[in-house]
């Protein structure tokens, strides 16, 4: 039993991921999406299925595949069906980890048929989209919450003001500062920040040892 404990220190856990881009309609044919590749919260779910924990990973349009047949993947195309299969699990869950890159604008209308090229130039209105880890951190209880945060400037101050704003227990803020990191690469180069705004910058490593680095922040937050 004691055994058990430490090579699956995560069972009996419930853990939601989101993971990959959204695709935002614009017409029959098209949409606005974006490079995420979803690889990210793929591997989070992956890590956090090996440490024993139920995994649901809510993802949008992406070539991956769940390696871990204990893995419940829910398929989701547009931010709202992220934002519907979300909240539809959320109440169960422990831990929600918010690795997908929502697109935060989605066209205000979607043509019914496809768009003809009759105009020399086009303008599509757009309008926000739900941010789903926000709505989350209000209606959150006991969950611990894990966002992501892609900045390119005041990365650091601008990650607190998401932690605050979005209700979160951990942001895993994404450094684009160095070239290996981020969309269609294998490495990520990411700090930590905490709700208390403890502050823990993590060495270029390969997604598999993020979601490792990641998972075992949930893991000692169970042990405090
Ligand atoms: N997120 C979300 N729903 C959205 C937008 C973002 O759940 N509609 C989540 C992402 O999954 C990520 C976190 O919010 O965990 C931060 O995403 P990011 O794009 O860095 O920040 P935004 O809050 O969207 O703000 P901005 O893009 O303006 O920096
Ligand atoms: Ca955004």
């Amino acid at each position: 039993e004691k055994d058990l404990e430490s090579k699956l220190p995560l069972r009996g856990k419930k853990i939601l991921i989101t993971a990959g881009p959204t695709y935002e309609a614009i017409d029959p044919v098209r949409f606005i999406g974006n490079h995420s590749s979803g690889k990210m919260g793929f591997d989070i779910a992956e890590r956090a299925a090996e440490l024993g924990a139920e995994v649901t990973l809510i993802s949008g349009p992406t070539h991956l595949n769940v390696k871990n047949s204990v893995i419940n993947l829910v398929r989701v195309t547009s931010a709202q069906e992220m934002y519907d299969a979300c909240h539809k699990y959320f109440n169960e869950v422990d831990v929600t980890i918010c690795a997908a890159a929502v697109a935060d604008y989605k066209p205000k209308f979607v043509a019914e048929q496809k768009i003809k090229k009759a105009e020399a130039s086009l303008t599509i209105e757009l309008e926000k989209t739900q941010d789903i880890l926000a709505s989350l951190g209000r209606v959150k209880q006991n969950q611990f919450l894990i966002g992501f945060a892609l900045e390119t400037e005041n990365e650091i101050e601008n990650a607190k003001l998401k932690i605050q704003k979005k209700n979160l227990d951990l942001i895993v803020l994404n450094s684009l500062q160095d070239e290996g990191a981020g969309f269609g690469k294998a490495t990520n180069k990411i700090i930590f920040i905490d709700k208390d705004f403890d502050i823990e910058p993590m060495d270029l490593k390969s997604k598999e040892l993020v979601a490792a680095d990641i998972m075992n922040k949930v893991i000692s937050h169970y042990e405090k």
